[in-house]
């Protein structure tokens, strides 16, 4: 059946419909037409789906919208376009399909909010639980660099 829920995403609320146990995933991409947030696996492995929820981030396919109700949900729709890590992302022209890219962005954006200057190790092991099949590694890796202004040794 289905029910009522509000959810807080990017600062604004919205009222929507879905099921009791739905992923917050299919909420937000199927139900609020958020689309920047993609579906990969569906298991939690691969990281596409990867978002904030309360300035931690959560992998939504495997998260329960009624698990984010009055909490602030972050999507790659929340960052502003000249927000450092797009401006990067683009500079660097880091993509090649795009499709692991939001999720990749969401990650580097967390670890930033907690660590606004971290090492090259640092940003390697917070994205290794991140599957590009496109093999663009070292370009994500440039692009977090950039947008921090060199890592800190
Ligand atoms: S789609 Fe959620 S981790 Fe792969
Ligand atoms: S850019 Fe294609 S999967 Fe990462």
């Amino acid at each position: 059946m289905l029910k009522n829920f509000e959810l807080k995403i990017n600062g604004n609320l919205y009222k929507v419909k879905a099921y009791e146990n739905e992923p917050l995933l299919w909420v937000i991409r199927e139900r609020l037409r958020l689309t920047g947030t993609k579906f990969g696996c569906g298991i939690g492995v691969c990281g596409a789906c990867s978002l904030l929820v309360e300035g931690k981030v959560q992998r939504s396919c495997v998260f329960p919208a009624k698990e984010a109700v009055g909490k602030s949900i972050i999507t790659i729709e929340g960052l502003p376009p000249n927000h450092p890590l797009k401006r990067a992302w683009i500079e660097v022209q880091t993509p090649q399909c795009g499709y692991c890219q939001p999720g990749q962005i969401m990650e580097a954006y967390a670890l930033l909010l907690e660590n606004p200057k971290p090492t090259r190790e640092e940003v390697v092991k917070r994205l290794s639980y991140h599957i590009c099949r496109c093999g663009t590694y070292n370009r994500i890796l440039k692009a977090v660099e950039r947008a921090v202004g060199g890592f800190r040794s």
